[in-house]
């Protein structure tokens, strides 16, 4: 596995990062309907969805392997006094006992790895939620530009190297497809699985594919 890299959140200017996701509006009220309250936000960045999750009244655990992004969203939590209990660390290796998260949000986060990367990330997943509990997981897809087109440094079948300016330079990126996606979900009952297209983002062209996956942990 090649070593896993934050973002860096310095060369980062763009505003979305503080507006929850069109996806977690839905999320948020399904989740809360079902009575769920442990809500483990992985790659939390600057927190958009831990914010959004802990004035709903979750219990709110915020990973994110960035100092930057975790000093902030501990400042802002301790602020407000939310109910965020922030944690420096990757991924791949969680501080979390087994079956303690009830739901869990990873909104373009997976993806900044390679294969074996991507195996255990799946696995510890796997681990800290509860069998019954459900996750949404996006994950970026083998049509877009940055996988098929772009050039980057091939790491493994599925992964490249990211070289651009801005914040994933440096980064491990994975590309999924349906097949791996089905390979990589065996603990899990897959809900709803849609694959989009951004074409234009705050009005810029954009190539980007990705899996938007919601699934529940196998009992
Ligand atoms: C594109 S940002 C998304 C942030 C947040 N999920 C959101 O939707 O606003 C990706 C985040 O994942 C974090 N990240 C990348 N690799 C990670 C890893 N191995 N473990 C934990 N966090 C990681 C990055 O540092 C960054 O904050």
């Amino acid at each position: 596995m090649v070593k896993n890299k934050a973002w860096d959140w310095s060369r980062s200017e763009d505003g979305i990062w503080h507006i929850p996701s069109e996806d977690s509006h839905y999320l948020v009220n399904y989740w809360k309907q079902k009575g769920y309250v442990n809500f483990l936000d992985l790659g939390c960045g600057l927190g958009r969805h831990s914010f959004q999750f802990a004035k709903a009244g979750f219990a709110v655990f915020a990973l994110d392997l960035s100092d930057e992004a975790v000093d902030f969203v501990f400042k802002k939590a301790s602020g407000e006094h939310l109910p965020i209990k922030t944690f420096k660390g990757d991924m791949t290796n969680m501080p979390f006992e087994n079956e303690k998260i009830d739901c869990l949000l990873a909104f373009h986060v997976l993806s900044h790895t390679d294969t074996p990367g991507m195996k255990k990330v799946i696995g510890e997943i796997e681990r800290v939620v509860k069998p019954g509990g459900e996750v949404f997981i996006t994950l970026c897809s083998k049509d877009a530009w940055s996988y098929k087109d772009a050039g980057f440094p091939v790491i493994d079948e599925n992964s490249v190297m990211k070289i651009e300016d801005g914040p994933e330079n440096g980064i491990p990126h994975f590309f999924a497809d349906r097949d791996i996606i089905d390979r990589l979900f065996t603990g899990f009952n897959i809900q709803s699985l849609k694959h989009t297209q951004d074409i234009i983002v705050e009005g810029e062209e954009y190539g980007s594919w990705h899996y938007f996956i919601k699934a529940s942990r196998k009992i």
